[in-house]
């Protein structure tokens, strides 16, 4: 199937350009920095993702890799408020219905959420 086929692809592409230390599974992965996204068109201020913080919560790195994002930063295309609304990218999650553990994620569409990614300027 041409989907299996791109999560294929989009797996060893990852893989080449990480550390095998990043092999899900394996002992003691790689987690990169806490790292920014370049803003878009009225972005209300920068967002930074952290892997570091995700960890806690999202326990495999499959929980994102490589269905919703790459392992490599840039790679997924921008992240739009469109696309997040639609259930892609971190709205694959935080879709206020998402949950994790009794806690259900927050939602991208919820204006009292804005700034828990968005700092304010
Ligand atoms: C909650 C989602 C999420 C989880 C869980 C997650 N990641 Fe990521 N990761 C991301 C995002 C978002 C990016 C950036 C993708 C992009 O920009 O296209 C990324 C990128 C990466 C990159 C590339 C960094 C670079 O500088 O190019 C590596 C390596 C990586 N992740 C490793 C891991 C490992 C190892 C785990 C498990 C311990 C993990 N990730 C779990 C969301 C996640
Ligand atoms: C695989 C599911 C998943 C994806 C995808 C995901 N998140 Fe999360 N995120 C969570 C969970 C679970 C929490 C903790 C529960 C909560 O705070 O609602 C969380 C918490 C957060 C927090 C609060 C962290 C803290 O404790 O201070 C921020 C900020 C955040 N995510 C940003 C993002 C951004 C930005 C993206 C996209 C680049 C993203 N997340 C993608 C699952 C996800
Ligand atoms: C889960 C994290 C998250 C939440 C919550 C969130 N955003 Fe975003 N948003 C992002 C990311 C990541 C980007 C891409 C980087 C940028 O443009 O700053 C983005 C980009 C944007 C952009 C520019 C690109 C576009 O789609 O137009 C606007 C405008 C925006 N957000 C508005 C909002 C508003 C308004 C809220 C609250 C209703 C909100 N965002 C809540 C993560 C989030």
């Amino acid at each position: 199937m041409w989907l299996t086929r791109i999560v294929a692809v989009a797996l060893v592409a990852g893989m080449a350009s990480v550390s095998f230390g990043a092999l899900p599974g394996l002992a003691q992965p790689k987690i990169p920095a806490d790292f920014g996204f370049d803003q878009g068109k009225d972005s209300p201020g920068k967002v930074t993702f952290s892997h570091e913080k995700h960890k806690e919560k999202v326990e495999k790195c499959t929980g994102c890799h490589t269905k919703i994002f790459k392992m490599k930063k840039g790679q997924t295309g921008t992240p739009t408020m469109d696309k997040m609304k639609a259930g892609e990218q971190c709205g694959a999650c935080h879709n206020g219905k998402t949950k994790v553990g009794s806690a259900v994620v927050f939602n991208v569409d919820d204006k009292t959420n804005c700034e828990k990614c968005h700092t304010k300027k």
